[in-house]
């Protein structure tokens, strides 16, 4: 990791926003049961926890210790057994909440603009009768199943039907590459794969039976593929492996009980990029996950019974896992699930969605606000929006101006906005108002939910004073956290827990100001967030590399203003390989059929060698510097070779 030593914050805003009285009456959390809460855990965590498990997930059998700790691994409610399609189906269909038997679980709307409504009884219904599917193709208790879908209600229905009988699911993004999902299947040793025939994007159908062919081509561990009919596209289905949905589906018992599930029984693997080229499983277990998404879900989005919630993630990434299906599900609210893009037919799809279904709670992304500020006011000014009562963000710092349009043009000045800020690895959100309670500041992901223990520190671990920059850490375990990555657990204490002693390294930088404030200032490590994707430079580079003609290859991110972090990638050539446009074209290319459309880099640089130290590193500083255009290069008395850098300004993509 090449990070400079001190880490300066430049960002100085000074507004302040209080919420609205009219929220603050109504809120889930008010003021002073915020303050109590956090007194509350800091007096005792566990027991913090604990309460907030015991009022808002039902279990079968009660844990017998909240916390069981050995550094760095960790279980949360041992001895406990319950089940997250339990929490997620069935108590709302019978008890005191069954009225909710028929209300809408899932509104979906098609990209097309076909629409979809599954209510609760709907959606435990369906989700029975693919966990017995699953059951039938051999599916057992902790075997996985990887999962790559559109965004139709399928995906929820498999996620759910999978922890019904105790599967683990690996979600792969639809947007990733048939190259990224077999290396995904193997690293997993998944048994069966959920896919479509396609999916809708701008009108263009993704063909993603087409991929999974090729991912489970020759020897693969998968024994069934079972296919949604969703474009009615062309496909090919091979024999006794491969399945329509709706076939499987028409047979089935609608008779599931849910499994009695440990409390650290693996709910899912959700793969992320980190410093490596090769991405880590992320591992979650049910109880504490199930606990944390309930909880946050409830108190950060103030949800409602009347409420309709739109989070605007795709479930290939933990966002929507968390927040369009279990958090939100659990709590028995309902959930908007849209297929396709903002951008089609026309750049006010979301506004159109928004006031069609009476959308009052929204969380996006700053990478999508940007770009709604970028296509102009006029477009959100065609709709009302008035039924929103609260917004949120998540992914990335969101910049101070895109905080303040946020609030202006999409909440009409009234609607309060939480700026979440947390990981794949949480599983749940870790620092962020409570919008009844914390006020805002444009920039701010503001506190730590109560119960979580974050600092700022420096390069040897201590605590730096307010406003000084320095990285993010997480002083003590927290319900949602990831278990381990798969497989892997020495990459697991690598990457988390060695870098700063006994404390969980987050990979970000930040400062916290003298009112406890956290300012979020994006990664330090190798990691870059493009557009609200998580991406590692070794990934690309690896991919890069991967080339026939390509010797070397670095990758970096560069300031931009809609996506936050571009991909900057260096390329020096085979000898005998000539430079030209049609080979940067491809190469482009190469990296997206090796992990896919999210990691195209979008400027691509040939160079005859790479700028390095003596010791033979990589100087990414100085390729970042460049990236950015930024005429000082800053220190360059290690490189090995200065000829190197003029002719890599020169080679400045025309
Ligand atoms: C960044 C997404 C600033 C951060 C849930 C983190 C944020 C990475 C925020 C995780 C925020 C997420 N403010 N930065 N509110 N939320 N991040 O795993 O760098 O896709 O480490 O999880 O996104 O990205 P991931």
């Amino acid at each position: 990791m090449d990070t400079p030593v001190t880490i300066q914050s430049v960002l100085k805003e000074k507004r302040v926003f209080k919420p609205d009285p009219g929220f603050v009456r109504q809120a889930n959390l008010r003021p002073t049961e915020y303050r109590r809460w956090h007194k509350e855990a800091e007096r005792n965590f566990e027991q913090f926890w604990a309460r907030r498990a015991k009022e808002h997930t039902d279990w079968f059998t009660p844990w017998k210790k909240v916390l069981d700790w050995r550094l760095p691994f960790a279980k949360w409610f041992v001895g406990g057994k319950t089940n997250i399609s339990y929490n997620c189906l069935d108590r709302h269909l019978e008890g005191p909440n069954s009225w909710r038997r028929n209300k809408a679980a899932i509104i979906w709307e098609g990209e097309p603009g076909d629409q979809r409504v599954l209510t609760y009884a709907d959606l435990h219904r369906e989700v029975c009768k693919f966990a017995n599917v699953l059951r039938s193709h051999g599916v057992k208790k902790g075997d996985r199943v990887a999962i790559y879908m559109p965004m139709i209600p399928e995906l929820a229905i498999a996620m759910l039907a999978c922890t019904r009988i105790g599967a683990i699911h690996s979600i792969v993004f639809g947007g990733f590459s048939a190259e990224a999902l077999r290396d995904r299947i193997l690293d997993a040793k998944t048994v069966c794969v959920v896919t479509a025939d396609g999916g809708w994007r701008r009108g263009q159908i993704v063909q993603l039976k087409k991929a999974v062919d090729q991912a489970v081509e020759g020897d693969s561990p998968v024994k069934s593929v079972i296919v949604v009919r969703r474009t009615e596209n062309e496909i090919s289905m091979t024999e006794g492996r491969d399945h329509w949905w709706h076939d499987v589906m028409h047979d089935a018992s609608t008779h599931c009980p849910p499994a009695k599930l440990d409390s650290e029984h693996p709910l899912f693997i959700l793969y992320t990029s980190g410093t490596t080229g090769k991405p880590k499983g992320i591992l979650h277990t049910t109880g504490g996950y199930l606990v944390h998404t309930t909880v946050t879900s409830k108190y950060i989005f103030d949800l409602k019974e009347d409420d309709t919630f739109w989070c605007t993630a795709d479930i290939g990434w933990v966002t929507g896992h968390s927040y369009v299906v279990y958090g939100i599900l659990a709590n028995g609210a309902t959930s908007v699930m849209y297929e396709g893009a903002p951008n089609w037919p026309d750049v006010d799809r979301f506004w159109q969605i928004v006031d069609k279904y009476g959308v009052t709670i929204f969380y996006t992304a700053p990478t999508a606000i940007r770009t709604f500020m970028k296509w102009g006011d006029e477009h959100v000014k065609k709709h009302s929006l008035s039924s929103l009562r609260l917004l949120g963000t998540v992914g990335e710092p969101i910049n101070p101006e895109a905080w303040i349009w946020y609030n202006r043009v999409i909440g009409k000045g009234r609607c309060p906005i939480v700026d979440t800020w947390w990981q794949t690895e949480t599983g749940g959100i870790l620092i962020t108002p409570l919008p009844g309670s914390v006020h805002t500041k444009p920039g701010s992901a503001t506190r730590t939910f109560p119960g979580i223990f974050a600092e700022v520190v420096n390069d040897q671990g201590e605590p730096v004073p307010p406003d000084q920059g320095g990285y993010l850490v997480l002083t003590r375990p927290w319900p949602g956290m990831l278990r381990g990555i798969w497989g892997d657990n020495e990459r697991y204490r690598q990457e988390y827990w060695s870098r700063f002693r006994g404390v969980y390294f987050t990979g970000d930088g930040a400062r916290c100001d003298k009112n406890g404030y956290f300012w979020l200032m994006g990664r330090v490590d190798d990691v870059m967030n493009v557009a609200g994707h998580r991406l590692s430079t070794m990934e690309i580079e690896s991919a890069l590399v991967s080339h026939p003609v390509v010797a070397e290859a670095a990758v970096v991110g560069r300031p931009d203003d809609i996506k936050g972090t571009a991909v900057a990638a260096f390329v020096s050539l085979e000898r005998e390989t000539k430079a030209s446009e049609e080979l940067r074209h491809e190469l482009r290319g190469h990296v997206v059929k090796e992990i896919g459309a999210v990691a195209r880099p979008d400027d691509l640089r040939f160079a005859e060698a790479l700028p390095k130290t003596r010791s033979g590193k990589i100087m990414r500083r100085l390729l970042r510097d460049i990236a950015a255009g930024e005429t000082s290069v800053g220190d360059t008395t290690t490189l090995e070779d200065y000829s190197v850098l003029a002719r890599l300004r020169e080679s400045e993509e025309a």
